[in-house]
């Protein structure tokens, strides 16, 4: 798999650095042990994470096996991103074992997902939530809306689930106009619509009054801050995250888990 967070991205040029290293003659070895070590700091955390979280269910497992056998170059999204899938887009053990445990610590009974794409994250919460309770998600591309309703369907938490198939914005709209509202919001869909969500989070019903918002990828694999680096979801990122440090609706800390996440709630 290709990294897609800023550690694992470290980690691989940390590598490349260190295969370089043994192409030359005689380096320094005091710089060749230090190169060695950086490298191993990097490339040793994500699976000591791994290794000291709580395993994710069987049913987790499965979702993950089947995305990963997937050939997702062949499909493309068909709504509002045009942008193809792929199996990173998952978001994993670790973070899901974090969305739980923050289901848990917050007595959360309603979930709105906004960017589902196989359900990871979606069947993660729904495992976490009593018998009652219920995670809304969002997801624009059908296939992979089909895709996670098939593992939903094979998993005893996946009923938990409702499915809602159309740019989130426009389910946001239809269930805010409708007064419902969400304890937790995990925003983890296309970069340039973290803005609208947020605010229309913050200027309807749906954030429930004592909620939290959870929302993924901003660190967008170190893209905000690399000085002279500049890509649409960097660039998204850097200003949703801007913008929130400058709304004075809201706290927030972003916290280095996987591509970064920042949890946000009203004051
Ligand atoms: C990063 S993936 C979500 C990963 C998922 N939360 C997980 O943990 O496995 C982003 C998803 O958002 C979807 N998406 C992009 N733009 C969207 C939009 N405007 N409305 C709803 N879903 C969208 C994409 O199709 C993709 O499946």
């Amino acid at each position: 798999m290709r990294p897609v967070t800023p550690v694992g991205i470290v980690a691989a040029k940390l590598e490349s650095l260190v295969q370089q290293l043994a192409q030359i003659e005689s380096p320094n070895p005091t710089f060749k042990a230090e190169l060695q070590q950086a490298y191993e700091l990097a490339n040793g955390l994500d699976p000591y994470l791994d290794l000291c979280t709580t395993p994710e269910s069987p049913a987790l497992a499965a979702l993950v096996k089947r995305t990963q056998t997937e050939d997702w170059t062949q499909r493309f999204s068909d709504g509002a991103t045009l942008k193809p899938l792929e199996q990173e887009m998952l978001s994993g053990h670790v973070e899901g074992q974090f969305l739980q445990f923050l289901i848990h610590l917050t007595k959360a009974r309603r979930i709105l997902e906004i960017g589902m794409f196989t359900g990871y994250s979606a069947l993660a919460m729904a495992e976490a939530l009593p018998v009652d309770g219920e995670v809304v998600a969002c997801e624009v591309d059908a296939y992979a809306a089909a895709f996670a309703q098939k593992c939903f369907d094979e998993s005893t938490a996946g009923s938990k689930i409702s499915v809602r198939v159309a740019p989130a914005l426009e389910t946001m709209q239809q269930l805010a106009a409708a007064g419902e509202a969400f304890d937790l919001v995990f925003i983890d869909a296309d970069k340039g619509g973290y803005l609208a969500y947020l605010d229309l989070l913050l200027t309807t019903t749906l954030l429930a009054p004592g909620g939290s918002i959870c929302v993924d990828n901003t660190l967008m694999q170190g893209h905000p801050y690399l000085p002279g680096v500049s890509t649409e979801n960097g660039d998204a990122i850097s200003k949703f995250n801007q913008a929130v440090c400058e709304d004075t609706r809201v706290e927030q800390v972003l916290l280095p888990l996987r591509d970064g996440i920042t949890l946000i709630r009203r004051v």
